[in-house]
C-alpha cells in the first residue's frame, strides 16, 4: 500500500469501531435495483447500502461491498451474518484496481468515496470495466470549486479526511466521459460549502455503460 492508501485504511479502520455517520450522499435511494441484479458499492464503509441492495436484489441477485479498510469489511461481514444475508460479499480492494471480474455489475453505487483517490481517472475506467453493457452507476461525491493546492493534495491525512483529493466538477465529469460511460446526468447538487480548508459542493451523478 502507498502512503495515501495507508492513511485511508488507518483512518477508516478506526472509524469502523465507532457509531458515526460517514455519508455525504444518497446514491442508494436514486438507484433502480431489480430482483436478480448484481450490485456493487465502491467504498461501502460498514456496508449498510450493500445490505439494502442485497435485500432488493433477492436470492437470485448479489451485492458486493468494496473497501480498502479491513476494519470496515469485518464490521460489514458481522452485520450481514447477524441479518442472515447470504447474497453479499465484502472484498478488501482499492478502487483503482477493483477485485471483481469484467462486466459483472448491473448496478454500481458509491457514496463519498471517489474523492479519496488521487487517480480518479483510473477509478472511472474500473467502473466502466466492472459494469455490464447497459449497467447503471449512481455516484454521490464532492467536487472542489477550485483546483486543490498541492500542499493539501500532497498530504495523505488531508486526503483521508475526505476533502483534499477532491477535483473540480469539470475534471470529474471529464473522467466519466473519458472512461466511455454514457447518459451522464447530475441528479442532485448542493450549494458550495467549506470542507477542510477548501470550498466544495456535493453532487450525485448517474449514467450507464
Ligand atoms: C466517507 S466513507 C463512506 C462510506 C459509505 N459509502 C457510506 O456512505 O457510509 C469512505 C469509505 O471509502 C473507503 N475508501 C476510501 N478510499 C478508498 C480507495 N482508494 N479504495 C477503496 N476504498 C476506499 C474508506 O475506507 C471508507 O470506508
Amino acid at each position: 500500500m502507498d502512503k495515501y492508501a495507508n492513511s485511508i485504511a488507518t483512518r477508516y479502520d478506526k472509524l469502523s469501531g465507532q457509531d458515526c455517520c460517514l455519508s455525504c450522499g444518497g446514491a442508494f435511494s436514486l438507484a433502480t435495483i431489480k430482483p436478480g441484479d448484481v450490485c456493487v458499492d465502491l467504498g461501502c464503509g460498514k456496508g449498510r447500502d450493500v445490505m439494502r441492495m442485497a435485500t432488493l436484489a433477492g436470492k437470485k441477485g448479489f451485492a458486493y461491498g468494496i473497501d480498502l479498510s479491513e476494519g470496515m469489511m469485518e464490521a460489514s461481514r458481522q452485520e450481514a451474518k447477524k441479518l442472515g444475508l447470504t447474497n453479499v460479499a465484502f472484498i478488501r480492494s482499492p478502487l483503482e484496481n477493483i477485485k471483481l471480474e469484467n462486466q459483472v455489475a448491473d448496478v454500481l453505487i458509491s457514496n463519498c468515496t471517489i474523492n479519496h483517490s488521487l487517480s480518479q481517472d483510473k477509478v472511472w475506467k474500473e467502473i466502466f470495466r466492472v459494469l455490464k453493457q447497459g449497467g447503471q452507476f449512481v455516484v454521490s461525491d464532492i467536487y472542489s470549486l477550485e483546483p486543490v493546492p498541492e500542499p493539501f493534495r500532497g498530504n495523505p491525512d488531508m486526503v483521508a479526511e475526505c476533502w483534499a483529493g477532491a477535483i473540480t466538477k469539470k475534471t470529474y465529469l471529464n473522467h466519466i466521459k473519458q472512461a466511455g460511460l454514457r447518459n451522464i446526468d447530475i441528479v442532485e447538487e448542493s450549494l458550495p460549502y467549506e470542507k477542510g480548508r477548501i470550498r466544495v459542493a456535493s453532487f450525485t451523478v448517474k449514467g450507464c455503460r
